[in-house]
């Protein structure tokens, strides 16, 4: 599979790890999300290995993230997306997804899951509705 880089508003938005800035991205999820505080690298560099990912980069700095945890070929589950700060409004994220979301095996998945506590108005655009079956879906849910 191919990686794609591309031109967006000056920034370089990319699906090749080999450009991105493991360190930029862990220092952002560790100390901003809301979702995963305190991840330790080590953590975040496996599920970085064992995922499809996408950045953005502003000249050598990794300003935004997103990652499918996949098969492949049935399911994908989409996490850690984000913008930082000062270059949000912009319409990275979308740029994002909508790259992620136009490519063909991506297009071929059956399902694609997410959580998010605000942000549903992006991911409606790109074709998430709310789970039409909620009390069919369950979880672990373990502390970091
Ligand atoms: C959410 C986030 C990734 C958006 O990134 P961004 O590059 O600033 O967003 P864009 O400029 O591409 O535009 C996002 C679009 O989604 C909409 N949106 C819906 N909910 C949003 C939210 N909680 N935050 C930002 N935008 C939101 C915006 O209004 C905009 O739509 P529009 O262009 O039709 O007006 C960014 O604000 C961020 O990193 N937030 C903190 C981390 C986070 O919440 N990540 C999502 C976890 S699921």
């Amino acid at each position: 599979m191919q990686p794609i880089t591309i031109d967006y508003k000056g920034y370089t938005i990319t699906t090749d790890k080999s450009l991105m800035k493991v360190h930029d991205v862990h220092k952002w999820l560790s100390e901003e999300s809301y979702w995963c505080k305190g991840v330790p690298f080590t953590t975040f560099k496996a599920s970085f290995d064992n995922s499809f990912c996408i950045g953005a980069l502003n000249g050598d700095k990794q300003i935004a993230f997103a990652r499918l945890i996949t098969d492949y070929a049935t399911f994908g589950y989409l996490a850690d997306v984000y913008v930082e700060g000062t270059h949000r409004g912009k319409g990275i994220s979308k740029k994002m997804m909508e790259t992620l979301f136009g490519l063909d095996w991506v297009k071929g998945l059956k399902s694609i899951k997410l959580a998010t506590k605000d942000a549903h108005g992006l991911y409606k655009q790109f074709g998430f509705t709310e789970c039409k079956y909620p009390e069919r879906i369950m979880e672990i849910s373990r502390k970091p």
